[in-house]
């Protein structure tokens, strides 16, 4: 199994994939324009199905195995929980969002616009400062024995849509992902 530091940083790129994907929804959106529901109720469901039960909870484990193994390391990266909590309500804010706004169209629209900026600015903002702070404390400090530790310790999931299983729900949204990084590539 790859070193759980380096999922971690994995995830960081497929939600970046995953934050750009529902920007382009809501620009859409915002433009007067049908956005596709498929896709953002795909996300709003990814957000609580994934990052909120795997992502953020392993992260407070390497954090916690951090503090052991160098509390001055860990300075930086206190406060983590509490942005996890943060991000984790702010997911259901928007899942909350996308369902009122399916049910009562379009009088939330400037409901569901907020949130889901809101929670794109709020996560970004954090992937930023743990790419920034924690994860290179982390790669100093633990040893592989840590690291050991950690693996024993994981909760028992796999990403339903980064991961390697085609799940039937997120197969639009896999595409949608797919199709934007291979034209991007293309443009670059
Ligand atoms: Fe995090
Ligand atoms: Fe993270």
């Amino acid at each position: 199994m790859a070193n759980i530091l380096s999922t971690l940083r994995q995830d960081h790129k497929n939600m970046t994939q995953l934050l750009d994907a529902l920007e382009r929804q809501i620009d859409t959106f915002a433009a007067g324009r049908q956005p596709d529901l498929d896709i953002v109720l795909a996300i709003a469901n990814y957000v609580l199905e994934y990052p909120d039960r795997f992502h953020h909870p392993v992260e407070d484990l390497v954090l916690d195995a951090l503090r052991q193994r160098d509390a001055d390391a860990a300075r930086p990266a206190e406060g983590l929980e509490r942005e996890h909590a943060r991000i984790g309500q702010l997911a259901r804010d928007f899942n909350g969002a996308v369902e009122t706004w399916m049910a009562e169209e379009p009088a939330r629209r400037a409901d569901f616009l907020d949130t889901a900026r809101a929670f794109i600015a709020a996560l970004r903002d954090h992937i930023a400062h743990e790419d920034r702070e924690f994860f290179p404390a982390a790669e100093a400090a633990l040893t592989p024995d840590d690291l050991d530790q950690l693996a024993k310790n994981l909760p028992d999931l796999d990403d339903p849509l980064f991961g390697a299983a085609d799940h039937d729900s997120y197969v639009r949204l896999r595409h949608n992902i797919l199709e934007w990084s291979a034209d991007s590539a293309a443009d670059s």
